[in-house]
């Protein structure tokens, strides 16, 4: 007995950011089982093997330490829902999951970012937990973002602001494009790298962007029908018809006389939350450039979009 307390010191292990996989193998009367792991880790290239634990008072061990296989699905930046999921004790945790086909009749999750098909090699005690050792025998990966998981919370990747760009000739969204002396790709560019992360955040919480851009368009502008919507966010009218629906069925917007659309309290609400995420975004992305840099940025924007001192 150690005079650690256990809250404190899950919070410390906590600090230590992990990716999310959902562990899932075939009990030995045919069930399938999976539960939401972030202890994975990799272990050796050579020979290839990965490691896990598991709670010893998990419903799954039993049938976990029989399992001559199981599988670690990499979850991806829009599954969230799975994790969830799949944390819980129950047996419905499969229904409504799409799985994709295995070489080893595992249940692999559709969607995910990678998975590994893996021999159960061995199962070490490690204190409360069991430490399940697997042999790869297979694997895929694909371009997706990963779903990351910090501080007891769900976060997505983004490319550290101060990283170097790598050097022309390596990967092929980075490297330098001769368009990069031209000022519209380089906004462009710079838009894309910011706004893909956030937007991705926004809509992992429930609020597509096209229906956040009404509501901050609506809150400069007061009053604006569909059409005067859709040319200030530049999007087509069907599209602007079907989040102005949305936001009217959900409260977020009111008619008014000549169908102009207001913002409505409800509306303010959700928008605050829109800001809030997008100061905290901005934050994160500016971290580590300075003050005068931001300032200087923003200025010369300023000035290009409203044609000032020139
Ligand atoms: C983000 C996250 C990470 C988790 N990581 C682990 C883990 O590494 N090991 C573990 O035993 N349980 C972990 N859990 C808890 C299990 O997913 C949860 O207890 C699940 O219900 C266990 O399944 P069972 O019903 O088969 O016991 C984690 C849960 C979450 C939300």
């Amino acid at each position: 007995m150690t005079n650690i307390d256990a809250k404190v010191l899950r919070n410390c292990f906590g600090k230590f950011a992990t990716g999310i996989t959902v562990i899932t193998a075939v009990a030995p009367d045919g069930t399938q089982l999976g539960l939401t792991v972030n202890s994975f880790s990799s272990l050796s290239l050579d020979p290839p093997m990965i490691l896990w634990s598991l709670d010893k008072k998990s419903k799954s061990l039993e049938a976990l330490e029989q399992a001559t296989h199981f599988a670690v699905n990499v979850l991806a930046s829009d599954q969230m829902d799975i994790s969830n999921n799949f944390a819980r004790s129950s047996d419905d945790k499969f229904d409504d999951v799409d799985l994709i086909e295995s070489k080893f009749g595992l249940p692999l999750l559709a969607g995910t970012v990678a998975y590994l098909e893996c021999k159960n090699i061995n199962a070490i005690e490690g204190g409360d937990h069991i430490i399940f050792i697997g042999q790869v025998e297979s694997f895929e990966t694909n371009d997706k973002k990963p779903l990351l998981y910090t501080n007891g919370q769900y976060t997505i990747a983004a490319r550290h602001p101060l990283t170097k760009l790598p050097d022309a000739g390596d990967a092929e969204d980075t490297k330098h494009h001769s368009s990069d002396d031209f000022i519209v790709p380089l906004l462009l560019r710079s838009y894309w790298e910011i706004s893909d992360p956030f937007y991705q955040e926004l809509q992992d919480e429930g609020i597509p962007v096209s229906h956040a851009r009404i509501l901050v368009h609506l809150s400069h502008e007061t009053e604006l029908t569909a059409a005067e919507l859709a040319k200030a966010i530049r999007v087509d009218m069907a599209s602007v018809s079907m989040s102005i629906n949305w936001l009217s069925n959900n409260g977020h917007l009111d008619t008014v006389a000549e169908d102009k659309y207001v913002i409505s309290e409800q509306g303010l609400v959700h928008l605050n939350k829109v800001q809030s995420r997008a100061q905290r975004f901005e934050k994160e992305i500016l971290d580590g450039y300075s003050d005068e840099d931001v300032d200087m940025l923003k200025t010369m924007l300023r000035k290009l979009i409203y044609r000032q001192d020139i």
